[in-house]
Parts: structure tokens; C-alpha cells; sequence
């Protein structure tokens, strides 16, 4: 069984989809992370996020890569959604992501374009989306509890630019699948999103 969980920064799609795949006993790719991998990559190198060649200049994928810290970084989200707009930077991942859907059993992955170009033939596909200052005051609060201080109007701000370059992009931009369903997670709680992302997932499954 694949689950693929697409939306926009702090719509709740992380945490929804690390709930599924526990309930589902399957494993979970959060795709963000290969994109912010690349990001990171180009800010520690000094590189220029615009030019794909140099974003992936020496850049490898490891274990170890993968649980950095920093890719949590407000920072390496941004330049993540500046490299990701690069056809040969979206190239370079596909496979590793495709390779995960196709693990025997079935696996949960999230992301922008899981449903439409990564899994498209994934047995249940959400399209998790909420307000963009509600995001933001969950991102707030986030960084806040991670001792980062920050303020409120520059995450809106960043979220804002973010689904802006994420929406527009021609290659694989963030979009709902026509067979996805939407979750708006603007007035829910989390474990109320949790909730209706299971029911919509049993009721395709
Ligand atoms: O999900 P997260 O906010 O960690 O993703 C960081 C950036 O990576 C996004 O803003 C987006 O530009 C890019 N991304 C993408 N396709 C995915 C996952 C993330 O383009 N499947």
C-alpha cells in the first residue's frame, strides 16, 4: 500500500503522514529532506542555489546526511525551494524516492508532488492545506520551542515566498492530484487532522 501526502510548508503533512505510517506499520520518507540536503549542501559550499550544476556539484547522499540538524533550519528550507525549481535537481532524487514507494508492503511518503509525479498510482493520496498564517503560527511556535526566535510576520513572510515559488515553478509544482483528497487542516488540531486523514484513507483503501 502507498500513501502519498502532499501540501504546503506546516500544514500538519509531516506529522499526518509519521501518524499513518505508524498506524499502517509502514515505513516514511519525508521528501523535504533530500530537497533541504541540496539546500544545505549550497549554503555550507557558498554556492549559487540559482545555477542546478553547482547545487549538485559534490553533493552525496548519505545516512548521516539525511539526519543532520541543520536541515531543519529555516535556512535550508529556503534554499531548498530554490533549488528545487531545477529539472536536473528533481531528476537527481526521483529514483531514490520512486525506490522507496516501491518497497515490498507499501511505504507513506510526503511532500510537494508525491501524488502527481513521484507515486502516481498510490493507492490513497491527501492534499493537507491550511491557512497561510495559520501555518505560520504553528511554524512560530515550532522555531520558538526549538529556541529559535524569530518573528511572527517573517515566518508568514518566508511561507508566503515559499508556496510562492513551490505553486509556480514549471517543473512539478505543488498541485492537488485530481484523485487526491483534500484535508484543511486550518481549523483542526492535530489529532483532529490525524483522525480525518485516517478515515479518508480507509475509506480508499
Ligand atoms: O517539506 P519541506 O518544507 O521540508 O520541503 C522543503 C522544500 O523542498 C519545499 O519548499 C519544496 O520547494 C521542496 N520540495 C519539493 N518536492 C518535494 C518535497 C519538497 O520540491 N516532494
Amino acid at each position: 500500500m502507498i500513501i502519498a501526502v502532499d501540501g504546503p510548508a506546516a500544514s500538519g503533512k509531516g506529522t499526518i503522514a509519521r501518524a499513518l505510517a505508524k498506524h499502517y506499520g509502514l515505513p516514511h520518507l519525508d521528501t523535504g529532506l533530500l530537497y533541504r540536503a541540496v539546500g544545505l549542501h549550497v549554503l555550507r559550499e557558498g554556492a549559487d542555489p540559482s545555477i542546478a550544476a553547482d547545487a549538485l556539484a559534490g553533493c552525496r547522499f548519505s545516512d548521516a546526511m539525511l539526519a543532520d540538524p541543520q536541515l531543519r533550519s529555516e535556512a535550508a528550507g529556503a534554499a531548498a525551494s530554490v533549488v528545487s525549481a531545477h529539472p536536473a535537481v528533481r531528476a537527481a532524487l526521483i529514483e531514490r524516492q520512486r525506490a522507496f514507494a516501491a518497497r515490498p508492503g507499501g511505504a507513506v511518503l510526503d511532500g510537494r508532488d508525491i501524488g502527481t509525479v513521484i507515486a502516481p498510482h498510490a493507492d490513497a493520496k491527501l492534499f493537507v492545506k491550511a491557512a497561510p498564517a495559520v501555518r505560520a503560527r504553528r511554524r512560530h511556535e515550532e522555531l520558538r520551542g526549538r529556541g529559535l526566535e524569530t518573528s511572527f510576520d517573517r515566518v508568514l513572510l518566508d511561507i508566503r515566498e515559499r508556496d510562492r515559488r513551490d505553486t509556480l515553478r514549471d517543473h512539478a509544482p505543488m498541485v492537488q492530484a485530481d484523485d487526491a483528497d483534500l484535508l484543511d487542516t486550518t481549523f483542526m488540531d492535530i489529532e483532529a487532522a490525524i483522525d480525518r486523514a485516517l478515515a479518508l484513507v480507509e475509506a480508499r483503501i
